[in-house]
């Protein structure tokens, strides 16, 4: 087979390619190079677009601040849809869109658009190009009006340090600090001093004294907090309790004594080294252990940590029985955060 002769790469221009090179056509000036009124026209429907996305993004930290976040509307075509959400969607998008809008209006009316043409050369320029390219970059910056048009410079910058606002608005959604978050749960909604029912969590009926048997553990949760509650699932991540019944003499601190009934006492369920679940007693010896990283806690001893990571007791709830209805009841929130107690540490 023979080989086909390729033509030389280097060969000079012209030689081998049949077409010419037509050159830059003539530059054309634009309406705004010749009018200096539709130049003024351009510059303040520039400054009215980053004006506007200034507005959008404080439409936009107004929208998060005032709109609750379940708040539901029912839109035509798009059906039920989160007014929080469209809220930020739109206005964000609004910010965003102007600032594009207004810097390629800007480009395409005031900016120059003279054709300049670079000649390709080695990577590294001589210093006399070098010094060439510097003056040209400092002319097209003085011929972009930058300098000069200081309402366009004010409101583009102005528009550009707002926007990122609305990121750090966004970092409210992380929530308050944990030792703030986990120090009220719904028990502590009646007030300090009052009482709330206390609520099987599989059967959701009230418990009595004589519903917590010995070597049995009841899992519970406060009156009025139940699944179709839109944060049920953060309050009873915080709020749900384990009731166990002791013999009185098997309690040795005073203190959870006191705030039994009859030997049933109540602690949270929330482990207090990163906040797994604790759902497994041993009946004899009276501990719960943590499934997730094995702490263990002597519910005859005020909830002591006896093995594992935990770096402090579980919270006791303080109950009683109403007197009338015979209910098991919370008397106030739990006494310190309930959960993880990282913030603790030394
Ligand atoms: S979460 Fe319970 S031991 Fe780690």
């Amino acid at each position: 087979m023979s080989e086909e002769k390729l033509p030389e790469p280097h060969s000079p221009a012209g030689a081998l390619d049949p077409f010419a090179d037509p050159g830059l056509p003539a530059h054309e000036p634009r309406v705004t190079d010749i009018d200096e009124k539709a130049a003024r026209r351009a510059e303040r429907q520039v400054s009215l677009l980053f004006v506007i996305s200034m507005l959008a993004t404080i439409g936009f930290i107004a929208s998060y601040v005032s709109i609750d976040k379940y708040k539901i509307i029912d839109i035509f075509f798009f059906g039920k849809i989160g007014a929080l959400n469209l809220a930020l969607g739109c206005t964000l998008g609004v910010a965003l869109f102007c600032i594009g809008a207004g810097a390629i209006h800007w480009a395409r009316t005031l900016m120059t658009d003279e054709e300049i043409v670079q000649e390709r050369h080695e990577f590294k320029s001589d210093p006399a190009d070098r010094e060439g390219a510097i003056r040209e970059f400092q002319r097209g910056a003085a011929e972009s009006g930058f300098g000069r048009r200081s309402m366009i410079r004010r409101t583009m910058i102005g528009a550009m340090a707002l926007v990122p606002l609305s990121g750090v608005v966004l970092l409210r959604d992380l929530g308050p600090l944990p030792s703030v978050a986990l120090r009220h749960t719904w028990w502590g909604k009646n007030g300090k001093n009052g009482r709330t029912l206390i609520i099987n969590e599989n059967t959701n009926k009230p418990l009595r004294p004589e519903h917590i048997v010995k070597g049995s553990l009841v899992m519970a949760k406060p009156e009025g907090l139940n699944v179709d509650n839109h944060d049920y699932l953060e309050e009873i991540g915080k709020a749900a309790i384990l009731l166990i019944r002791l013999e009185p003499d098997e309690i040795k601190s005073k203190k959870q004594l006191e705030w039994s009934y009859n030997g049933v006492v109540a602690y949270s369920k929330i482990c207090t080294h990163v906040g797994c679940p604790i759902g497994l007693y041993e009946q004899q010896t009276h501990h719960l252990l943590c499934p997730c990283h094995q702490s263990t806690f002597d519910l005859a001893d005020d909830g002591a940590v006896v093995f594992g990571p935990a770096a402090r007791s579980l919270p006791q709830l303080k109950i009683t029985v109403n007197e009338k209805t015979g209910f098991l009841e919370a008397i106030g929130d739990f006494a310190e955060p309930v959960g993880p107690s990282f913030w603790e540490r030394g």
